[in-house]
């Protein structure tokens, strides 16, 4: 490496930061980000390999460690963010898992929002409690509910906002203020904002996570996860967990994930615009009983989102009348947005999420989300919003 520092973006707007952070170039000068597609590396000597094992000597032992595309990935993220340090991971649950569980020890308490990703609410609800850690779920939107779920041993409190898929939007600061004066940390899985529209950290998180899988990848191309917070908790909690138990990013996952970040923020933003505009044309449709955006006025909680969100999201959801077989019959009919359980693409996708990704719970608990057997969930791609408008309007025709 030439380079051996990455560049310094913190000072320029985020465009900028998302294109130069963390590049570190090698000796011949590359203008993309070099992949080093190595398990590991070799020592000019052996006094040179015990000085990076006793970690006087700076650089790199062995990629479940720490790689170089990997490194400029975590960094360009950070500077993004405006954390101090980041790891990333093989995927977006090992981020989150890593996160919530890593800090903890037996004995320990978790309060969380029952409105979450199905596999977060498994971490949380099933999970923990295997190895003594107890957990309290509640309504996230409740902010006397998450005050009286605090108890002594309550160490951490864990949300997403927006919900997935609900796209509920909780109180980040308020939240925050709660975790704090019970001395717990706040950890923010913001995959549904993505970092162009929400910055956790600025509203008092302590730890933000996402699945790089996806608006940040963004093309349907590879997995991955990252975790940002303070030097002092990647230090403390996350790195030598990381190192030694595994969930480590690959190095190509990470060179194409800072291919991603280049184009995230043009991505977002046309995403959220098709989305903003598919949400004004459903708002009354005659099939339709619920829509719920987060850049409209209508959203229950539009006093929140204009307090902490600097935009919408890509994602709309929405209720058809008729319950399952409406839905299907719609989710059949398009043509051009695709059945898919994720999110975040530049392709459209559509979601039910009753029997995919909230197919573990219950009905009762489904139904006290607000997760209907009608509801639709859609993830704004690329494409020529009057398309994907149409498009919806001759699905729903069938429905
Ligand atoms: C909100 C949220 N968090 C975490 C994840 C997990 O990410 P991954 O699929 O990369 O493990 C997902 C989706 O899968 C998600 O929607």
């Amino acid at each position: 490496m030439s380079d051996q520092k990455p560049t310094g973006t913190r000072h320029y707007r985020p465009e900028t930061r998302l294109v130069h952070g963390g590049t570190l170039r090698s000796q011949y000068g590359e203008t993309s980000e070099a992949l080093f597609l190595t398990q590991g590396y070799v020592y000019e000597t052996a006094e040179q390999c015990a000085a990076r094992f006793a970690n006087t000597d700076p650089g790199f032992i062995y990629s479940r460690f720490a790689n170089p595309t990997v490194s400029m990935f975590e960094q360009r993220m950070v500077e993004l963010e405006g954390a101090e340090a980041a790891r990333a991971t093989a995927t977006g649950m090992a981020a989150v898992t890593t996160a919530v569980l890593a800090p903890l020890r037996a004995g320990d308490h978790v309060v969380a929002a029952k409105a979450m990703f199905g596999s977060c609410r498994f971490v949380v609800e099933d999970l923990l409690p295997r190895y003594g850690i107890t957990s309290t779920l509640v309504d996230g939107l409740d902010l006397d509910q998450w005050q009286k779920a605090m108890r002594p041993n309550t160490k951490t409190l864990f949300l997403e906002s927006p919900t997935n898929p609900t796209l509920e939007v909780l109180d980040i600061a308020e939240i925050a203020k709660i975790a704090h004066a019970g001395g717990a940390r706040l950890i923010v899985d913001n995959v549904f904002a993505t970092p162009i529209w929400q910055s956790p950290l600025a509203l008092g998180a302590d730890v933000v996570v996402y699945s790089a899988t996806k608006h940040i990848d963004g093309q349907g191309r590879c997995l991955g996860g990252v975790i940002l917070s303070s030097d002092a908790f990647i230090q403390e909690h996350i790195h030598n967990f990381l190192r030694q138990t595994g969930p480590s990013m690959s190095p190509f996952n990470a060179w194409v994930l800072l291919k991603g970040l280049e184009t995230l923020g043009v991505r977002v933003r046309q995403q959220t615009e098709n989305a903003a505009k598919i949400a004004d044309a459903l708002a009354k449709h005659p099939k339709i009983s619920k829509l719920i955006y987060p850049g409209r006025s209508d959203h229950p909680q539009a006093a929140i989102v204009k307090k902490q969100m600097r935009a919408g999201s890509t994602m709309v959801a929405f209720e058809v009348k008729g319950e399952r077989a409406a839905a299907f019959r719609t989710l059949n009919g398009l043509k051009v947005a695709r059945i898919s359980n994720n999110l975040g693409d530049s392709k459209s996708l559509v979601t039910h999420p009753t029997t995919t990704t909230h197919q573990r719970l219950s009905e009762p608990a489904r139904a006290e989300l607000g997760i209907t057997e009608g509801m639709i969930r859609y993830s704004a791609g690329l494409e020529h919003a009057d398309d994907l408008i149409e498009d919806l309007h001759a699905a729903l025709e069938k429905a």
